[in-house]
């Protein structure tokens, strides 16, 4: 794509962002366009989704900010791709995004910079981000998400505990990395928890914060993904 196009691109985005309430206004025009053409994606996510709308503006931010380096470009997509697997997403929800996120350019662009020119080249950028994402969920051979059992509970300090999971099959993971866990008791509900060295083979150690007290009963099953 021509520099000036991707300048066209980036401009418009910023022209997006620059208000205080642009960024949410345009995850919510998403979020919207997204639910009402694409049947079964409101039930991918959580009831509140209050910091999720700064973080999905963020990321398309990122993604724009990087279409002069199409390698980090498709890299970040294609992380971001295949972590939303353990939400339920699928190749064909990332294409059917497409059109949500032009209708969310489109909406919050200011009218006086929104040309046929412009709308082509979002389209081009869009059907690069979707197709990148799609095709990164569709290859990835790891599981969405492995499952675990709470085998130990124990409270190391007044807000931190020690969980001890038996993954049903090894999690390619190192100590020190962050996994994202739901449990069934709060579904939808991805917490970011960080993983201790394994004291057996199968075995992680999540030193967690308390405030997660009460989720993580003894038994009950967990679902991971950490990359
Ligand atoms: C098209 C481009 C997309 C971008 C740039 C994007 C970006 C993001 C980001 C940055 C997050 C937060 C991840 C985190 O904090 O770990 C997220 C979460 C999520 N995304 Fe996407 N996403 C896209 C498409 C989709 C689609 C098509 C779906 C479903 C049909 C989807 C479903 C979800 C769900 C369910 C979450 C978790 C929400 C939560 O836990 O609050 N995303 N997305």
């Amino acid at each position: 794509m021509e520099a000036f196009a991707i300048a066209r691109v980036q401009l418009s985005f910023a022209s997006i962002t620059a208000t205080p309430t642009g960024p949410e206004r345009f995850a919510t025009a998403f979020y919207t366009a997204l639910w009402s053409e694409t049947s079964g994606t409101r039930e991918l996510f959580p009831a509140g989704m209050e910091n999720m709308r700064h973080r999905f503006t963020t990321a398309v931010g990122w993604a724009v900010d990087k279409l002069t380096d199409v390698d980090g470009l498709d890299a970040f997509l294609g992380q971001l791709a295949r972590d939303h697997r353990k939400y339920g997403v699928r190749p064909e929800h990332f294409r059917a995004a497409g059109y949500a996120l032009l209708v969310a350019v489109r909406d919050c662009t200011p009218l006086i910079l929104w040309t046929a020119a412009l709308e082509r080249t979002w389209a081009e950028v869009i059907s690069h981000f979707t197709e990148t994402m799609a095709v990164a969920a569709a290859e990835d051979d790891l599981p969405a998400a492995w499952g675990a059992t709470v085998v130990g509970h124990e409270r190391v300090l007044a807000d931190l505990a020690i969980i001890r999971l038996e993954t049903d099959t090894p999690i390619p993971y190192h100590a020190g990395q962050y996994m994202s866990v739901q449990i069934p008791q709060r579904p939808q509900m991805w917490r970011y928890l960080s993983a201790a060295i394994p004291r057996t083979p199968g075995a992680d150690r999540i030193p967690r914060p308390t405030r997660l007290d009460g989720m993580g009963q003894r038994r009950s099953r967990q679902r991971g993904r950490g990359r």
